[in-house]
């Protein structure tokens, strides 16, 4: 019995020693400590020995029960111990290391442009609207008094859409059918700006793209309501507004020269002062110190009259702009045709 006790005593400890992870722990010590273990066996075998033997043996065999569940108490700690540090070594972040940085999308330089250009003029009391790319014939010129026989009608100019309808239908060449679609379901006095894409059949170049961007404008009041009277003065002061806003520039000049639209009566072309001399003549503006920068005019009675309106009782401006031009003048962009290339060195400049 005394020999068993030993050897059960030797070979626990061997075994413990040799266990590197939990699951041989547990598995060591159900062979040794557990209910069918070698010790429960030993100490059942007890009551077969005479008394005076049973004592001794029972006294050492308690002995090392209790050394070995001590034994195996702290072994289960180290082990337990060492799996933390384990993990804290291969789990290990360096927080001080240089991220990742994730690829950014952002605005195109026209919606930039175009988002700048809405804020200074909701901040001037005009609200933004929308209207379709696709048009009507009469939209787009009849109701705009544009001459039947007009060569912007033209299959060169105008790209026209196959419509099994009798309406004929073609893309928008300009953002002004706007301007009908919003007289005919409101009512003046209002401000209005409306942006979007227009489409011209034309050869492209360094400043012609066959779709680009436009900002069309219209401000109509009742006459003999207070400041219903609406003047080319209102025009041209709010435009100078705008423009100063838009260009950062105080001192910006603005200038109307007579021009005509089918639409407008009288018709003009604003120029502003040139922004890259400032108004003293270099090569951009063609030594003449100003850039034409819109075309404009007081509404023509036609229109009216074929936006439903007595032509009689209302009068206002309406303009429209190139927002590619003044995005090309803001960022000093020499092709129209970079806007439109997809090409990320040109794109991630702004
Ligand atoms: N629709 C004209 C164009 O595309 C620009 C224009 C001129 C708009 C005069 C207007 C205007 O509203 O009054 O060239």
């Amino acid at each position: 019995m005394l020999d068993e006790i030993k050897k059960i005593e030797q070979s626990a400890k061997e075994a413990l020693k040799n266990t590197q992870n939990l699951d041989d722990f547990e598995r060591v010590r159900i062979e040794f400590l557990g209910r069918k273990g070698a010790l429960s066996l030993l100490l059942r075998a007890l009551k077969d020995l005479p008394e005076h033997e049973r004592r001794t043996m029972g006294g050492l065999a308690n002995r090392l029960r209790h050394d070995l569940e001590e034994l195996f108490f702290e072994k289960e700690k180290i082990l337990k111990h060492s799996i933390i540090e384990d993990s804290l070594k291969k789990e290990w972040i360096d927080i001080t290391r240089p991220g990742i940085r994730r690829a950014r999308g952002h605005q195109h330089p026209l919606s930039i442009i175009r988002g700048e250009i809405e804020d200074i003029f909701q901040q001037l009391g005009f609200s933004t609207i929308e209207g379709p790319e696709v048009e009507e014939e009469f939209y787009n010129f009849d109701a705009l008094n544009v001459p039947k026989n007009h060569p912007a009608r033209d299959l060169q100019d105008t790209f026209w859409i196959k419509s099994p309808s009798s309406k004929r239908i073609l893309l928008r060449t300009h953002t002004s059918p706007v301007q009908i679609r919003y007289m005919r379901t409101h009512n003046p006095p209002f401000r209005i700006i409306a942006p979007g894409r227009v489409f011209r059949h034309e050869a492209t170049d360094a400043s012609h793209e066959f779709q680009f961007y436009q900002i069309e404008g219209l401000m109509v009041g009742r006459r003999g309501e207070a400041g219903g009277e609406i003047s080319v003065a209102n025009f041209k002061g709010i435009m100078a507004e705008f423009f100063r806003r838009f260009f950062k520039s105080h001192d910006l000049k603005v200038q109307l020269r007579p021009a005509y639209f089918p639409f407008v009566e009288p018709g003009f072309e604003m120029y502003i002062s040139c922004r890259a001399c400032n108004g003293k003549g270099c090569s951009i503006c063609k030594r003449s110190g100003w850039i034409e920068i819109l075309g404009a005019g007081m509404v023509h009675q036609n229109v009216f009259k074929a936006s439903g309106y007595n032509p009689t009782e209302v009068r206002g401006f309406a303009f429209g702009m190139a927002i590619d031009r003044l995005a090309m003048m803001k960022y000093k962009i020499p092709d129209i045709r970079l806007f439109h290339s997809g090409d990320m060195r040109f794109l991630k400049q702004f």
